[in-house]
């Protein structure tokens, strides 16, 4: 049984999140593309909650793989729009309950919106280049395209950004956090969006993925290939 899939089994329901069942049938997609194009990298998320997600992109690295969570945790005052209650202690719990022991994971308390260049370039130093980079954390325009220049300074080439939340009726701040992004012709393009989350990769990247995607699900009814900011994306909805 994959790693993915064992946690599936016995982790996924029992950490508390917000993450769709679904989801796991797009990660191994994109894990298979880059295992099989030879695209290298770790892992990160901002904005962990209590891992629900971290913990499933944990279980796509090779043994010694480098997992980094970065949330404000117990400053909550930096959480302005409250979704969510990060708390590195139940985080901390879930890994140590449900995750890969195999692999090696760091705790960033931080407010993701007040990087400084220096604290980018260490993370991508210490920590990355990531091939998955997961934007989860507060919601307004403002950190969200924050925290996507992030993703994209920090990822390796043919790493993938997924942001969640994209066109979810709570949270406008994402997808107008989006609008601006894509409008400042950005190095990433979207290839895929299903179930809220908007999931980018590298301009020479774009076609291969969204290719894949095609071939995997583009025969399903709730799917569609639709084109935003210029570029195709695979829509899967509802
Ligand atoms: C919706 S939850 C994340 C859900 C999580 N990805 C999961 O798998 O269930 C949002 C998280 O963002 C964190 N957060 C809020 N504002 C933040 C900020 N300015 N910087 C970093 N993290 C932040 C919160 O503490 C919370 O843990």
């Amino acid at each position: 049984m994959d790693a993915i899939d064992a946690y599936w089994s016995d982790g996924f329901p029992h950490v508390e999140g917000w993450v769709l069942d679904i989801q796991r049938t797009y990660l191994k997609l994109i894990d298979a593309l880059q295992r099989e194009a030879g695209i290298t990298g770790h892992v990160a998320e901002i904005g962990v909650f209590h891992g629900k997600f971290l913990l499933a992109l944990a279980s796509l690295l090779t043994p010694g793989g480098k997992v980094t969570a970065l949330d404000v945790f117990d400053d909550q005052d930096k959480n302005i729009d409250g979704a969510g209650v990060g708390s590195l202690d139940k985080l901390m719990q879930n890994v140590s309950a449900y995750g890969r022991t195999d692999v090696d994971y760091a705790y960033i308390k931080a407010d993701s919106s007040a990087l400084t260049l220096l604290a980018k370039v260490e993370l991508t130093r210490d920590r990355g280049p990531f091939r998955l980079f997961s934007v989860d954390g507060c919601h307004t325009a403002e950190h969200t395209l924050a925290d996507l220049y992030t993703a994209q300074d920090c990822l390796s080439p043919g790493g993938v950004i997924i942001l969640d939340d994209y066109m979810q009726p709570h949270w406008p701040g994402v997808t107008q956090a989006v609008s601006l992004f894509c409008g400042s012709v950005p190095r990433v393009a979207p290839f895929l969006y299903a179930h809220h989350k908007l999931f980018f990769v590298g301009l020479g990247w774009h076609a291969h993925f969204l290719r894949a995607c095609a071939e995997a699900y583009g025969a399903q009814e709730s799917a569609k290939t639709t084109s935003m900011f210029g570029s195709s994306v695979l829509t899967i909805f509802p």
